[in-house]
């Protein structure tokens, strides 16, 4: 698949089909993941799946500020793909702790990886750790950043409109929007 074609597909899914995951294409999944870039290239995230049904319904239980679709998710996907990350072992810059933004890239070469294979997948940020924690046995130095339920699509929904370049997108300075040089150009 194209690249931008991955990018198009790739959308959070929250309807899935309970069938088994193909090893060969996870294993491409994930050799994906580790290709991501990180601070000082620590590589300080680490990914747990799950496929174990019990832990997937506690975990399922932990999701906080989140619609029923997405528990529901986290209980019919075959697996779930968390990344943790380790402050201390990575960088912090001007109070920014990187190791938010190592396991956040890695997790999105993850979701894409899974996109160019077929698979569904839905970003989730907002659970109770400590619980997650607990049932997976996380060391308390590492923090669980996001988890992705992974598997085939029952059903999506259309893609999200695009965001307004003029308003997400400046140029040289605050607040100019990068298209204007495209008109001043042009014209
Ligand atoms: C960092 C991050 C955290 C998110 N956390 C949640 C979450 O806790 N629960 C949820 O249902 N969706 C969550 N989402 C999914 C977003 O709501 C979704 O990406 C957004 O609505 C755009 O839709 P799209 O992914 O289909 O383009 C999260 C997405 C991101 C990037």
């Amino acid at each position: 698949m194209d690249f931008y074609d991955v990018i198009n597909k790739r959308k959070s899914v929250k309807k899935f089909k309970n069938t088994k995951i193909c090893e060969e294409k996870l294993g491409r999944i994930i050799n994906t993941a580790m290709l991501a870039p990180s601070w000082k290239n620590k590589t300080s995230y680490k990914f747990i799946i799950v496929d174990d049904s019990y832990k997937k319904e506690k975990i399922s239980e932990c999701i906080k500020n989140s619609s029923d679709e997405a528990m529901q998710a986290i209980k019919d996907a075959p697996i779930l793909s968390i990344v943790v990350g380790e402050p201390e072992d990575s960088g912090n810059v001007d109070g920014k702790p990187l190791y938010l933004v190592d396991s956040a890239i890695a997790l999105e070469h993850f979701v894409l990886a899974a996109a160019s294979e077929g698979y569904g997948t839905c970003w989730i940020a907002s659970f109770d750790e400590d619980k997650i924690r607990q049932y997976l046995s996380i060391p308390f130095n590492f923090k669980v950043v996001a988890l992705t339920p992974v598997g085939e699509i029952q059903e999506e929904k259309p893609h999200n409109p695009i965001k307004n370049v003029n308003e997400h997108v400046f140029l040289n300075t605050w607040n100019i929007p990068y298209s204007r040089k495209k008109e001043k150009v042009l014209s």
